[in-house]
């Protein structure tokens, strides 16, 4: 349902929080439970509405799900499922729908899908998705807005992939699994979550090897079984979500339960700006007190700079002393929340895929609407470290990927009211 946030700008965030479980890792790791024969345990799941809505996928095709929200546990029992036909409204509203391609593939032998939905970031193709499945010896049918693949074999194959794709990688990972031989996927995407994804796989008897390096190979097995708990990954992004906040509205902040290596590129871009960044363990605590640093910024794949932490990083370009750039080399149009910014003040120029920030500005309240989930949490951001009201609107956006996204900055000291 859309709502509003109400951020009143100007405090500092100081305090501890827990990071909550991944996102892209438990929209990856609940469809996978389809391979599984039996029941599933998921721990560290996080509360947010892209894993209701996959939850809601799965029980719709037939599996039994126990979602306790307040321990952030879910149980799985996918062994009931009889179809591979999934042409649900859902799977218009999440991108991670189109895991369910390679899922049903592998379980069925056939699997019928609407096409995937999630942010606008302009046109986001799955070719290379249909190319490995296709690889593997599945055919690919498109009408009326469903994709039908079927094999009535699925062999393992080499595949390269000529851009590097999280979804792609995983979902050949899902194809592959139960497949027959060896498959090997070159220039596979790197990230966390993909390691995560393998690790919950082999848990239940996958043979998955290579997960967080760009060659990643999979022999077949048999069938997967049950009786397995896994713990999802702390959110690589919401952490970094965080550490940007408290880099923008100024403080000292903890944020517990991370896994600080996942962080290094930013880390090492909030260092070159000024901001102390300090590796705990298994928490990471960011302190700023002076005025920070221009930088430049272009996002990569893993272990690059993290696309989805560009929209808050433009946020912290604003307040930096000098002119920084934002260069976008992941999608294509994920600038569009920029004219938002411009009203809170920034001083943005956007040229094709590079946005040229002019800093420090001082920001001033206004309305703004969040385009999408990082966008959403970038407005609320720009709102901490403005003068006077924000009022950000379709904040319902942030739930989709932010586990009590709004709580966690009041437990820190914001002033954020939900109208
Ligand atoms: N691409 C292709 N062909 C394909 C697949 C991708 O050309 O078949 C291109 C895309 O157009 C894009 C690039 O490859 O330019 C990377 O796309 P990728 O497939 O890696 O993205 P995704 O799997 O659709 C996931 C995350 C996104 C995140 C990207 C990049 C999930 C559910 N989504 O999307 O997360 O931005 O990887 O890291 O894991 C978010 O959490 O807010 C979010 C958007």
């Amino acid at each position: 349902m859309n709502h509003k946030l109400s951020i009143r700008g100007g405090r500092t965030l100081n305090g501890e929080i827990n990071a909550s479980g991944s996102k892209n890792a438990a929209v990856a790791i609940i469809p996978a439970a389809i391979l599984v024969n039996g029941i599933c345990r998921i721990e560290n799941v996080p509360d947010i509405s892209d894993v209701c809505t996959m939850l809601d996928i799965l029980r719709k095709l037939g599996a039994k799900i126990v979602h306790d929200k307040s321990t952030g546990s879910v149980e799985i029992d996918a062994s009931c499922i009889d179809t591979y036909s999934a042409p649900f409204e859902e799977l218009r509203t999440i991108r991670a729908s189109s895991y369910l391609l390679g899922t049903l593939l592998g379980r069925f032998g056939r699997s019928e899908i609407s096409m995937p939905g999630g942010c606008d970031f302009g046109y986001r193709p799955i070719d290379q998705h249909i190319k490995g499945l296709r690889t593997l010896g599945a055919s690919f049918e498109m009408s009326h807005g469903l994709i039908r693949m079927h094999a009535d074999k699925l062999a393992g194959e080499s595949i390269y992939l000529d851009v590097v794709s999280v979804g792609a990688t995983i979902n050949l990972i899902l194809a592959a699994t139960l497949a027959e031989g060896l498959t090997v996927i070159e220039n596979a995407a790197r990230e966390p979550h993909i390691v995560d994804l393998a690790n919950f796989l082999n848990a239940a008897g996958a043979n998955i090897k290579g997960a967080g390096t760009d060659v990643i190979k999979i022999k077949g097995v048999e069938s997967l079984n049950g009786g397995i708990s896994h713990a999802v990954i702390p959110d690589q992004i919401e952490t970094g979500t965080f550490m940007i906040a408290a880099a923008a509205a100024g403080g000292d902040l903890t944020i517990r339960n991370v896994i600080p290596k996942h962080m290094e590129s930013l880390t090492a871009k909030l260092t070159e700006m000024g901001v102390t960044v300090i590796d705990e363990g298994d928490s990471i605590r960011v302190i700023r007190k002076e005025i920070i640093r221009k930088a430049n910024v272009k996002t990569l794949p893993y272990p690059g700079f993290p696309t989805d932490l560009q929209p808050p990083m433009a946020v912290l370009l604003c307040l930096a002393d000098g002119t920084g750039t934002l260069n976008e080399s992941v999608w294509e149009m994920r600038f569009q929340y920029v004219e938002q910014l411009t009203r809170m003040g920034a001083d943005i120029f956007v040229q094709g895929r590079t946005a040229i920030i002019k800093g420090p500005v001082k920001l001033s309240g206004t309305s703004v609407e969040a385009k999408d989930l990082r966008a959403g949490a970038a407005m609320v951001i720009a709102g901490l470290a403005a003068t006077g009201e924000t009022i950000v609107d379709n904040a319902n956006y942030i739930e989709r990927g932010y586990e009590r996204f709004a709580e966690k900055l009041i437990s820190l000291g914001a002033d954020i009211r939900k109208l």
